[in-house]
């Protein structure tokens, strides 16, 4: 197991080590001319230019990568999309039809409920795209359509480089469908791709830049109890899969909150033995989310934001306890980059609670029964 592990302690840092590879590998053999190339996956224009309404099925990490491809779908493309719960979904009797696209999400293609809400899709008439990691799993051998993450083996229980290469390919379906549905130029779509091949360099570059901040920080949430997330857009969108690293790997309670919601509720937990992450990478929302910063930390919470190197140069003194800076990259792709810092927290603070990591306790890789 040690050489497997090529040198690192644990599978989920080396696996967090693995991404700009990983998401090197899985979009690149889908790109020609500068533009997405996803006909080999079944995708053309004319195959997904007439989807007039797309929802997204998947569990745990996974669902969270569709989170995010709801926020960039709906942006670009301008088609609504809703995200589900693989297990609500297929017992509630979903609005989902011809005409319709269903994407599931899925690391093992195994798991039972989005297999289930994959054959309910069908089985109603729906399009079916899967986005899977395992090669010649049930979900990738029964969907209509089908695009490969290139993640390689997952082997750490908390998926990491599976959910990148999951956000990778949903920007790229996202540029194909707006490219098809006509509201993005070629230009635009040039621009976007050609951004988002930057982003295994920029994934890099946090990686090695911030691991001795995340490291220290750490060492500050070993005796927590409990803790938030906040963000907006994007931001928000994120924050859901930072939350659940965290509690996967160091059995801190976590939630994650739209950051304007936390006036109607949950901002009364707060005090100075809640900690909050920010996460604040959206330029027009950025001021949004650190008054909602200021809101908590006038409250006694301890504050660790997340943001862009621009936002942390115009941070006034004392607004956050610690400041994880990350690059400002495309708009629309920062959760590329943001979540790798949150994955890094995780697993310190997991590692500082005298965690395994790679094995905790009650999960499984892959959740084949119901
Ligand atoms: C389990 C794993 C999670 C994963 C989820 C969905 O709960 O512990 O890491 O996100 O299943 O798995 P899938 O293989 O469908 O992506």
């Amino acid at each position: 197991e040690a050489a497997e592990k090529g040198g690192y302690p644990h599978f989920m840092i080396k696996e967090i080590n693995e991404q700009p590879e990983a998401i090197r590998t899985t979009i690149m053999p889908r790109i020609k001319e500068g533009l997405p190339f996803l006909e080999e996956c079944g995708i053309t224009t004319e195959t997904i230019k007439d989807f007039k309404n797309i929802t997204i099925v998947a569990c745990g990490t996974a669902m969270h990568a569709g989170m995010v491809g709801k926020y960039v779908i709906e942006d670009l493309a301008r088609v609504s999309v809703n995200v589900d719960i693989a297990s609500e979904f297929r017992y509630r009797n979903p609005i989902v039809g011809e005409g319709d696209l269903v994407i599931i999400i899925s690391q093992s293609g195994e798991t039972a409920d989005s297999l289930a809400a994959m054959r309910l899709a069908k089985q109603k008439g729906a399009k079916t795209l899967a986005i899977v990691n395992a090669k010649g799993s049930s979900i990738a051998r029964e969907a209509d359509m089908l695009i490969y993450t290139l993640a390689g083996p997952e082997i750490s229980v908390p998926s990491t480089k599976a959910y990148i290469t999951q956000l990778s390919v949903m920007y790229l379906f996202a540029f194909e469908l707006a490219l098809a549905k006509e509201t993005i130029s070629t230009a635009e779509c040039k621009r976007l791709v050609s951004a988002l091949t930057k982003m295994p360099e920029a994934v890099q570059y946090v990686i090695d830049n911030c691991e001795e901040i995340c490291k220290f920080v750490a060492t500050k949430l070993v005796a927590t109890d409990s803790l938030l997330y906040i963000g907006r857009g994007l931001d928000y969108a994120l924050s859901m899969e930072g939350s659940l690293k965290l509690k996967e790997v160091s059995y801190i309670h976590s939630e994650s909150y739209a950051a304007g919601e936390l006036k109607h509720g949950t901002i009364s937990l707060i005090d100075e033995d809640v900690p909050v992450i920010a996460v604040a990478t959206q330029t027009g929302i950025i001021p949004k989310t650190i008054s909602n910063v200021v809101e908590v930390k006038s409250r006694g919470a301890k504050v660790i934001l997340v943001c862009t190197d621009a936002c942390a140069r115009e941070l006034k003194d004392g607004v956050a306890d610690y400041v994880i800076e990350i690059p400002h990259t495309d708009e629309l792709l920062m959760p590329i980059t943001a979540v790798v810092p949150l994955q890094i927290l995780a697993y310190y603070t997991s590692i500082n609670r005298g965690i395994d990591p790679d094995k905790p306790k009650n999960l499984a890789k892959s959740v084949t029964v119901e």
